[in-house]
């Protein structure tokens, strides 16, 4: 497919899933359910960790910071608390990033999607300059998308959806990378209450009124924004725990790569 990003050598595959989301959202979990899925549907998928603090995986990688970077180390050397460590270990792994690129460039053929699990600690990624980086050189090299992970009972409450809302808007306009609202524990709240708030800010501002934390004309100006937000992108409801919106997911993640091919 011809595209107008201008790297004569750009491909279709492997399609890269950079997957963020706030703490306690199931990002792990979905990580562990996507990868578990590309084995089931033979899909050709790699795996890679970005989250250099993590203690154990529920799934394999095939790149891993943590074999590159030590943590603790790094805090020692440093004199570096948790934040700091990740932080400096990632900005450590960005220098070689050009040969985690190589490694996919080599394998592209045999590829269909490379799933990038971000550390726990969402800002250290989507705030960071290593994180842009990251972002960059995947972005210059393969169609890359970003599936932003929701936790959809907690966001039944309006304040709550509308400030992770407003994380996904800002990730969404410092990475420029179509945004993919993943919606997940669906096997406990619906998603169907998200799509109607975003499709209808008249039917969203009625249930944050109720809301007496809330001002409403803060409410009323935010949601009007956010409506211009969620016409630039897609949702899926997904469960990580029962595997509900796998087959889902992986469309969405295709229609967002013709998006960025068109785009770029
Ligand atoms: P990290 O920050 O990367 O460690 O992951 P996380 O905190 O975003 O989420 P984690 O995968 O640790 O999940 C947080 C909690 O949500 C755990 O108790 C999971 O079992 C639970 N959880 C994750 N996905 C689902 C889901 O689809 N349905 C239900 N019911 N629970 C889920």
């Amino acid at each position: 497919s011809s595209s107008g990003n201008g790297f004569p050598n750009f491909r279709r595959k492997p399609v890269i899933i950079i997957v963020v989301g706030m703490a306690g959202s199931g990002k792990t979990t979905l990580m562990h359910r996507l990868v578990a899925h590309t084995h089931i549907k033979n899909i050709r998928g790699y795996v890679m960790n970005l989250d250099p603090a993590v203690m154990t995986l529920p799934y394999a990688s095939n790149i891993d910071i943590r074999d590159t970077v030590k943590y603790k180390e790094v805090m020692k050397q440093f004199n570096l608390g948790p934040n700091g460590g990740i932080l400096t270990s990632m900005n450590l792994f960005a220098t070689k990033f050009n040969e985690v690129i190589s490694v996919i460039e080599r394998r592209a053929d045999q590829l269909d999607y490379v799933l990038v699990d971000t550390p726990g600690q969402i800002e250290i990624f989507t705030w960071s300059a290593s994180g842009a980086i990251i972002t960059e050189a995947f972005a210059s090299t393969f169609p890359t998308v970003v599936a932003y992970v929701v936790d959809t009972p907690r966001s039944e409450d309006p304040t709550t959806f509308m400030s992770n809302m407003l994380y996904a808007c800002s990730i969404l306009y410092k990475t420029r990378l179509p945004l993919i609202l993943t919606f997940n524990k669906v096997d406990v709240a619906a998603h169907q209450f998200a799509l109607e708030w975003m499709e209808d800010f008249e039917a969203f501002q009625a249930a944050a009124s109720s809301d007496q934390s809330y001002t409403s004309t803060l409410t009323q100006s935010l949601s009007l924004v956010l409506d211009e937000f969620y016409n630039n992108l897609k949702s899926v409801g997904v469960s990580a725990v029962s595997g509900a919106g796998m087959e889902a997911f992986f469309k969405v993640v295709e229609a967002s790569a013709d998006e960025y091919m068109d785009t770029y």
